[in-house]
């Protein structure tokens, strides 16, 4: 702990002095110092505006933006190959991965070529990414440096509340618990999609709202930050937690991107697995990396296997402005899902399907199990199993690029708890409750602005088995 501590300290302090003093030979002096050295990614939270990290990211900023669009280097060009709606599809444009297993490792590559590009565009060789750390209970606002209107940092397209500083991001928007309950990659990194990360996208809205905008607002590499650092920490709760590194189009799929001078580069997952080892980047105050490796696979990944249980006949419901709910008859398969509770190794699931709307409607809904007739939605509270936050998929207007078409959303939430609660009871049916809620303002719920509403297809209950693959 004391040696990584002051590791941290030199170089964050290193990177203070590099910042002032990039001019002639003593630029390569401090590369060359750091260049067998790891860049420790620092929390935004407490940072000060004057923070190199910060005025650096500004210069970088500024410089991009000067650039012209075709030129992969500029803010535009690397923004769009995130999302963008410009037709002439240049290489790379519109790749993002969402609703599909390549969302961590993507998105991890697209911010390691982003952070090199902005420390050669700010010619700070020490800078290294901070991340926002929206779960803390101190940092559920905007980072102030951001709501600053005069700065690089800030963009008008935003959530008007968030942008001024009277909105805040609801708990239940930045929890991952969720996310972490699952030990197969693939239910952590969609659980975790949905989120807290759509969920915050959807909250700062205007570009963040939208896949062909998102990145060219400033927050979202801090945003994404905190989301790979997720990674790490997820991985770090062991329990047969793994990269699903058995499964070769996982492992094979190459992704472009380009390097500080603007040549293309292609990467893999398996070259994203270990941070330190293989990018040369630690965060602030996590716990050791676990370091995965593709070719010395020492613990099999965990799959889950779902096994439908019972289609949910209710839907299709309409989301709105205002609670709806359709009930669950559970008179009849009351025995098969207590022997699911009773199975230590089988989760049981809600799942929602065929999920769509027009455009990003600005509003998250909570999902509540067998929540009690004139009993308040909270998402504290035993029947609160999650939210359904529309970001990309199932967003028809979103339909971009020549790589990507529509795609409803799906979500599924492990229901145990919820329903455990819910048939102590003899109840023969049992609620399922939606309940939109937009960012709070000075730290109280406000009314949601619906903008699109939002329809579900189908639901069912589904039972979740784990399963070791060799
Ligand atoms: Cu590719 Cu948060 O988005």
């Amino acid at each position: 702990m004391q040696a990584q501590f002051t590791r941290r300290r030199f170089l964050s302090t290193a990177g203070a002095a590099a910042s002032v003093a990039v001019v002639g030979s003593t630029l390569l002096d401090v590369e060359s110092l750091f260049a067998a050295t790891t860049y420790v990614r620092r929390n935004v939270g407490g940072m000060s505006a004057f923070d190199p990290v910060i005025t650096d990211y500004r210069a970088a900023i500024k410089a991009m933006q000067a650039l012209p669009t075709t030129n992969p280097l500029s803010w535009a060009y690397q923004a769009a190959i995130h999302g963008t709606t410009l037709t002439n599809n240049l290489t790379a444009w519109n790749t993002c991965e969402h609703g599909s297993y390549f969302f961590w490792p993507w998105h991890r590559m697209y911010l390691y070529w982003f952070e090199r590009i902005i420390r050669k565009m700010c010619g700070n060789p020490c800078w290294a990414l901070p991340y926002w750390d929206w779960s803390s209970p101190t940092e559920r606002q905007l980072p102030p440096m951001f709501r600053d209107t005069t700065s690089e940092l800030y963009t008008s397209h935003r959530n008007t509340a968030m942008n001024n500083g009277s909105g805040s991001l609801p708990a239940s928007d930045v929890t991952y618990a969720a996310s972490f309950l699952f030990t197969d990659f693939t239910n952590a990194d969609s659980t975790i999609q949905g989120t807290p990360h759509g969920a915050v996208h959807v909250d700062i809205g205007g570009w963040m709202g939208q896949v062909p905008s998102a990145a060219q607002d400033p927050i979202f590499y801090l945003h994404h930050c905190n989301i790979d650092r997720l990674w790490d920490l997820w991985l770090a709760q062991g329990g047969g937690r793994s990269d699903p590194l058995t499964d070769s189009t996982w492992k094979s799929q190459k992704f472009t991107f380009f390097d500080e001078n603007g040549a293309q580069v292609q990467m893999n997952s398996c070259q994203v697995l270990r941070a330190a080892a293989q990018l040369k980047y630690v965060y602030e105050g996590e716990p050791p990396q676990v370091n995965q490796n593709c070719l010395r696979i020492l613990v099999p990944p965990i799959f889950w296997i779902k096994e439908l249980l019972f289609k949910i006949p209710g839907p299709p419901v309409e989301l709105g402005p205002d609670p709806v709910s359709f009930p669950i008859d559970i008179a009849k398969i009351r025995e098969r899902i207590t022997r699911v509770l009773a199975n230590k190794s089988q989760r049981l699931m809600l799942q929602l399907d065929d999920i769509e709307t027009e455009t990003q409607p600005g509003v998250v809904w909570e999902v509540y199990v067998g929540l009690p007739a004139g009993q308040a939605p909270n998402a504290e509270g035993p029947h609160y199993v999650g939210n359904i936050a529309l970001f990309g998929s199932g967003i028809r207007s979103e339909v971009h690029g020549r790589r990507h078409k529509f795609m409803p959303a799906s979500f599924s939430f492990v229901i145990n708890g919820a329903i455990e609660e819910s048939i102590r009871g003899n109840a023969e049916k049992i609620e399922i409750t939606f309940v939109p809620h937009g960012v709070l303002i000075d730290g109280k719920p406000s009314g949601p602005e619906v903008k699109s509403k939002v329809k579900i297809g189908s639901a069912s209950l589904v039972v979740a088995s784990e399963k070791e693959k060799k």
